[in-house]
């Protein structure tokens, strides 16, 4: 099978939050695509593991990688909604300073090292995708419902990061491709408890979706939000 027809043949791959359900479902994918010669891995039980409120442990999971790169696909499919326990608040009387601060330094600050550590890793030349896995409740536009607060807002601060070093990155690797992805509502340890009454999405049509829409996008001085049928969001 012939999946990433967009990168070089022999191109190589790194996916970040491995062991969660849509990060797995990535690693099935891009195993079976024939163009694809290494998928790299990293997850907390790595042997260097991403700890993503850890700067340095961060940093120190990709640099154990760096030399099987550069990758020309990334893929952050890292993030958490149920923190500590606690899932998202319904009103502003759940809303924490304790609470905000996690959802941050998972959703947003994590990504923030995540982007610093692996655009580097990208090629300066040829093309190249960066994919992090958003939601579309990151939206400030699309936000009809409310509630919510310290997931809605650490996504989009991830989605800001993300947009901002797009337009950095450019200018050193035109060739790069970066997108904000919303892969559905995917039945996983994340959703479990809030997907009754969603139609749902299986992993891995979820994972296909996505990498068809990244295949298919343009390298450009910006960032794309959009989702797993290649429908653009509005930030
Ligand atoms: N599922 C959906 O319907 C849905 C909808 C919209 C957006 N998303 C987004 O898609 C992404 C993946 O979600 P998923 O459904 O695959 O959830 P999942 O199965 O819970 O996977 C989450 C991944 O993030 C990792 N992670 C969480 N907290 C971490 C931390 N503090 N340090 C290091 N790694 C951490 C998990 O590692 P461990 O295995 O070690 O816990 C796991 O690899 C998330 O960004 C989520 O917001 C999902």
């Amino acid at each position: 099978m012939s999946l990433m027809t967009s990168l070089p043949a022999g191109y190589r791959a790194l996916v970040l939050g491995a062991s969660g359900t849509i990060g797995r479902s990535f690693i099935e994918q891009l195993t079976c695509d024939d163009r694809c010669a290494v998928v790299e891995r990293l997850d907390r039980s790595s042997p260097s593991p991403l700890i993503l409120e850890d700067e340095a442990a961060i940093t120190s999971a990709v640099q154990s990688i760096a030399t099987c790169g550069p990758f020309h696909l990334i893929l952050d499919a890292t993030g958490a909604l149920t923190i500590d326990g606690q899932g998202p608040e319904k009103r502003l009387e759940g809303m924490s300073a304790n609470g905000l601060m996690r959802a941050f330094q998972i959703n947003a600050i994590g990504r923030g090292m995540i982007l610093r550590e692996c655009i580097p890793l990208l090629p300066r030349k040829e093309r190249s995708i960066f994919g992090v896995l958003s939601a579309r409740v990151g939206s400030i536009s699309d936000n009809h419902l409310g509630g919510w607060y310290g997931y809605r807002a650490s996504k989009a601060a991830g989605n800001m990061l993300l947009q901002t070093a797009a337009i950095e990155s450019h200018r050193t690797r035109p060739g790069a491709v970066f997108a904000a992805l919303q892969p559905g509502t995917v039945v996983s340890r994340l959703s479990e408890a809030f997907s009754r009454g969603h139609e749902t999405v299986t992993a891995e049509n979820s994972t296909m979706g996505m990498l068809n829409t990244l295949n298919s996008l343009t390298a450009r001085p910006q960032a794309w939000f959009v989702d797993y049928r290649g429908q653009t969001i509005d930030w």
